[in-house]
């Protein structure tokens, strides 16, 4: 049985250029999907999935993303005078204990290999969770949960997997496949962004990895990949040889929120699941195509 994992990795220290220019000075994890950013469901999720400590990566500009979880003293006071009771309660909603956030900074976006590294000294010895927030999953079991389930069984690295349409392997890191049971994918590597030709499948990364503190090890070196970034991917990749490495297909739905189409998908789909709207946003919708 492998060892628990209690810690995770936030990394939003990204320019989020897809998103300009709503991103210029605001960070991309903070655009809110219904009434809440981003940040927060993956704070969440991982809250749900049993993470006891959350680390983010920042960079210059990001600090709000910390301070949301903060207390904010003047409005909550506000608040309370005004008797707005639902209102504050939603400030509290995803606050971890005090003592268990934890930022650090990323002061060149060299790439997700380089955010991960810059959190190492945070990490240890002990397996550890990265979630980038902007992949987010609606499901019933949380989706970190659902990697951290199988990392009990099998340990070393796993990543939550989908199949996506070939013309489409071109935007993410592909598994490179040795046997699959149609959950779970056992994986002899991982290609970052591979054309249609080179992919050797169509199972991508969404965004959740139960990683060994091992890869600590390559990334230490600081090598360039795919988009001249410093990749995670590679570094998994490079694990393979001395750690099981797992691909698990995720089961639930998962919007890719830093792209606009699936942003806007997002706040159409979980908006459509809050009773108090949900009537409301369908109504409007149709109202609109029709
Ligand atoms: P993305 O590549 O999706 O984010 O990285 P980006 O670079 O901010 O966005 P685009 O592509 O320019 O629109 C996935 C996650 O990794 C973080 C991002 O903040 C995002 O949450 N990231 C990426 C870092 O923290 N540091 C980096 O150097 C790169």
């Amino acid at each position: 049985m492998a060892r628990r994992v209690r810690k995770a990795i936030f990394p939003v220290a990204g320019l989020g250029t897809r998103f300009l220019p709503a991103t210029k000075v605001m960070a991309k994890e903070m655009l809110p999907i219904v009434d809440k950013p981003l940040i927060q469901y993956a704070v969440e999720e991982a809250a749900a999935a049993g993470i006891e400590y959350f680390i983010f990566v920042t960079g210059r500009g990001k600090s709000i993303l910390v301070d949301h979880f903060d207390h904010a003293p003047e409005l909550e006071m506000l608040l309370g005078r005004r008797g707005k009771e639902q209102e504050l309660e939603s400030l509290f909603e995803a606050m971890p204990d005090p003592g268990k956030v934890f930022s650090v900074r990323q002061q060149v976006p060299l790439g997700l290999g380089h955010a991960v590294w810059c959190a190492r000294e945070f990490i240890g010895e002990e397996p550890f969770a990265v979630l980038l927030p902007d992949e987010l999953l609606m499901s019933d079991v949380p989706g970190l949960k659902q990697l951290m389930n199988v990392h009990a069984d099998v340990g070393g690295n796993l990543i939550s997997i989908t199949e996506v349409l070939p013309e489409h392997t071109n935007r993410y890191g592909i598994l490179n496949v040795e046997t699959d049971d149609g959950k779970v994918a056992k994986a002899m590597g991982m290609i970052e962004k591979p054309s249609l030709e080179d992919a050797p499948s169509r199972l991508a990364n969404i965004g959740r990895y139960v990683l060994d503190p091992a890869i600590f090890t390559h990334l230490d070196k600081h090598l360039t990949g795919s988009g001249g970034e410093i990749q995670l991917t590679d570094a998994i990749d490079a694990t393979t040889d001395s750690l099981p490495f797992h691909g698990v297909r995720f089961d639930g739905e998962r919007f890719d929120c830093g792209d606009k189409i699936g942003f806007i998908t997002a706040n159409i789909a979980f908006a459509l699941k809050r009773p108090e709207m949900s009537d409301q946003v369908r109504a409007a919708v149709a109202k609109l195509i029709a």
